[in-house]
């Protein structure tokens, strides 16, 4: 095994001063030789206002073990947590904010390789930009997902079946109280969301990528082989410092391409694409909008998971999990993409079987034929646009209809359900003001609920355009992360209620039918304009200042490539 010179022996060597005080504060009933191991940063984003990841502390404490059979000393290290379901207004203000804490911290302490620990929806990716930036040798535990639960007899998928029972309390077959005792058998255990929604997604890409140990990913977290994975992994942390096993020296343009099949052929969150075009950004690899259709688009959809399909993440791990997906897409793998071990993906792919052809399918009898994600372009969308066609209705794929405009989500909800608005099933609901600026923080309301009298009248899907981002629970024909966003002064800015908007995804095109000389006379509203966020202060403004648009990841512009471990100066 390569020997390297440890980083922390640049706080810990030594009988001067400082490498006295490194040590002294941090011995505490240590042992001497602890300063001259590899010191793993185990970083945790558990607290209780994230429910998805609380069971991490048990599971960094299983890491910890491996770590110490492995002769490294593990230092549990909590680091900022993002919890969905609870902060307001959306988690994806904060990706680039728990990145950057994430980022400062490594590199400011004296560790020498990384475990990070993340499971609900932005902590894996965040953990990711920070590891991809400091560029220290790092690997992924994923949370897993909870345990299925039941109500009345069916399995319930977390988030996505709310919204059908709060349907059956409105139609009167569900009272108020059964529908509150739903709660706790929704979130029957530790974990994180059940479905295939970006939590499941990103835990899955992450292996994809390389960056979790293989056939980790997806294990439930209340399943004690997820603890047994976590020391594993806690010892291959020690392994990987020793061998300088760094992100920059494994991830390539290849892996990203794996995480891409991996993201089609699991019918994957739509919320991956900016998650790894802005990790990609931190590593400096050349990932493009386009690369996600040009690899994506040729890949089945494999895995029958709701919120598009039938089954719960428990069955996922059951029938083989994501070793199991990638042996029917081998072919398309790149096979020189390397893994944290060391070793390509494709090397762990031998074994891999199918136990449960209903939940994952045979290439040959593929959920989907052409997976993945489509990206538009056209004079709406001059930057593109993404739409997820496996979640989108056949015969709205090719759809032209005229323009329902709304300035902002709270328009939205003000006039959708109001009976005089001027709307029909072939009407284009476009929303605006949702992006990464406008709103800000992009968040997931790209799938509008369609308006009620429609929906009495038997319509179930729309053709809607918007700037935001949709949960991975949702489906719909939506084409969302309309880059640039009104509020970057995209044309969405420009469109007004009765213009045509066609959607074409065999052309690739979103397009409005109004001539460019018109569109450049035309002025932003001002009731559109008034609804764009304009944070006085602190990380709001700052992130205003400095976020990018969807179609490159919206991570802030002082943020993209990587940084180094090195830090600036010496302590004094
Ligand atoms: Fe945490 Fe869904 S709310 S993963």
């Amino acid at each position: 095994m390569a020997r390297v010179t440890l980083r922390s022996a640049e706080w810990y060597s030594g009988d001067v001063k400082n490498g006295y005080l490194h040590r002294a504060w941090m011995r505490r009933g240590v042992p001497d030789d602890a300063f001259g191991r590899p010191q793993i940063a185990i970083a945790n984003t558990a607290s209780d206002l994230v429910p998805c990841n609380r069971h991490l502390t048990e599971v960094a404490a299983a890491v910890r073990d491996g770590v110490h059979a492995a002769g490294g000393t593990p230092l549990e290290m909590p680091v900022l947590g993002l919890g969905e379901t609870q902060v307001r207004p959306t988690a994806m203000l904060w990706r680039n904010l728990a990145a950057m804490e994430m980022e400062e911290m490594f590199r400011a302490n004296p560790v020498d390789g990384l475990v990070l620990l993340g499971g609900c929806d932005k902590t894996i990716p965040a953990l990711l930009m920070a590891a991809a930036s400091v560029d220290l040798p790092a690997v992924v535990v994923p949370g897993g997902p909870m345990l299925t639960g039941a109500f009345r007899g069916v399995p319930l998928g977390c988030g996505t079946d709310v919204f059908r029972l709060s349907e059956e309390v409105r139609a009167g077959t569900l009272s108020a109280e059964e529908f509150a005792r739903s709660e706790s058998a929704m979130i029957r255990s530790r974990g994180h969301c059940n479905t295939m929604g970006t939590a499941s997604t990103m835990g899955l890409v992450a292996e994809a990528l390389g960056t979790v140990v293989p056939g980790v990913a997806g294990t439930p977290a209340a399943d004690s082989r997820l603890l047994e994975a976590a020391h594993g992994t806690g010892r291959l942390a020690v392994e990987m410092v020793a061998a300088d096993r760094r992100p920059s020296t494994f991830l390539t343009a290849g892996s990203f391409a794996n995480a891409i099949v991996a993201l089609a052929a699991i019918g994957g969150s739509t919320n991956a694409v900016v998650h790894l075009l802005a990790i990609a950004g931190r590593l400096g690899i050349d990932l493009s909008l386009d690369d996600f259709d040009r690899i994506g688009s040729r890949v089945p959809v494999l895995v029958d998971l709701l919120p598009a399909g039938r089954f719960l993440m428990e069955d996922f791990h059951r029938a083989g999990g994501l070793q199991a997906v990638l042996g029917q897409v081998r072919d398309l793998l790149d096979p020189t993409a390397l893994t944290v071990t060391g070793k390509p993906l494709v090397d762990f792919l031998d074994e891999a079987s199918i136990w449960d052809p209903q939940v994952i399918r045979l290439r040959r009898e593929p959920l989907v034929e052409h997976g993945g994600i489509a990206v538009l372009r056209g004079n709406l969308a001059p930057d593109g646009a993404v739409i997820k066609p496996a979640a989108a209705s056949p015969h709205l794929m090719r759809h032209r209809g005229r323009a329902v405009v709304f300035d902002s989500i709270e328009d939205f909800h003000a006039r959708v359900d109001d009976p005089a608005l001027d709307v029909d099933a072939d009407s284009v609901l476009v929303l605006r003001g949702c992006g990464p600026k406008g709103y800000p923080g992009m968040p997931e309301v790209s799938n509008m609920p369609l308006p009620r009298k429609l929906l009495e009248a038997g319509v179930r899907d729309m053709v809607r355009v918007c700037d935001g981002r949709m949960s991975g629970t949702a489906y719909g024909t939506v084409v969302l992360h309309v880059a640039p966003e009104a509020a970057a002064g995209g044309p969405l800015g420009l469109v007004q209620t009765g213009d045509i908007v066609t959607l074409d995804v065999a052309a690739r095109r979103i397009d409005v039918e109004v001539p460019d000389d018109e569109m450049a006379a035309r002025t932003p509203s001002t009731a559109m304009r008034a609804g764009f966020a304009d944070p006085r202060r602190g990380w709001e403004r700052l992130y205003v200042d400095s976020v990018q648009q969807a179609d490159t990841g919206t991570d802030l512009d002082f943020l993209v490539g990587s940084s180094g471990s090195a830090v600036s100066r010496e302590s004094h």
